[in-house]
């Protein structure tokens, strides 16, 4: 149903792409529309190099021969373009929908400036959830019942009827935020719990998002 927005945002944040620049490649379906266009431009002459978020978003762009460096070989990064699947009107973000939270995070943080991309469906009121939570295995007693304790809804994401596995080798815990009042409350709670790696609650304000509107992209930060 968004498929023509995720295109028409790819197309316009290509023109936020200079050569020469250090770009973040995020993850998922809407910066998947964005590497096919990186990959029109550099095909066309463009020079830019990428730092990916995940191994799918490596695998794709070195497809389309984009140049990639890794994390350590990059002196910085310009900006991140990266899609999301929640945005309050504070614009406050929640990702990890595809489980490259912790990279992406990385990043983001990282980045001179992050730009986000989000069809129609991904803003909200409040953010509902759920949020992703990374963890190393062994701690996922641990973690479950600590969240269990709060009267939360938890539930261990799975891929193909297995846990779920990020990039990094770790599990996601999806908290469902029905009774959250103060998400970023949660999120710094459960950063201090041994063996959480990550939160899908993204605290850095983008300084662009784009989305599409009446059939038109508008620029709404
Ligand atoms: C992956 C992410 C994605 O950016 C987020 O889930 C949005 O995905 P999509 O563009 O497919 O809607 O955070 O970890």
């Amino acid at each position: 149903m968004y498929e023509q927005e995720k295109k028409m945002l790819a197309e316009a944040a290509i023109k936020q792409v200079k050569n020469g620049m250090i770009l973040g490649l995020g993850t998922g379906s809407t910066t998947r529309s964005f590497i096919d266009a990186l990959g029109e431009w550099v095909k066309a002459g463009g020079e830019v190099q990428g730092v990916a978020t995940s191994n799918e978003t490596v695998e794709q762009a070195k497809r389309l021969n984009i140049p990639l460096l890794s994390l350590e070989e990059a002196t910085h990064i310009d900006l991140v373009i990266d899609g999301i699947d929640q945005i309050d009107p504070r614009f406050r973000v929640l990702k990890g929908g595809g489980g490259a939270l912790f990279r992406e995070k990385v990043v983001a943080l990282m980045s001179r400036e992050i730009l986000y991309l989000a069809d129609a469906s991904k803003f909200v009121h409040h953010l509902t959830g759920p949020l992703p939570v990374e963890i190393d295995a062994f701690a996922r007693p641990y973690v479950e019942r600590y969240l269990r304790d709060k009267q939360l809804d938890v539930t261990l994401r799975e891929h193909d009827g297995q846990p779920f596995v990020t990039d990094g080798g770790h599990l996601i815990l999806d908290v469902d935020l029905e009774r959250v009042q103060d998400v970023r409350h949660l999120a710094q709670e459960l950063k201090s719990l041994t063996g959480v790696l990550e939160t899908g609650y993204f605290e850095r304000q983008p300084d662009h998002v784009l989305t599409v509107e009446q059939g038109k992209v508008r620029q709404v930060a």
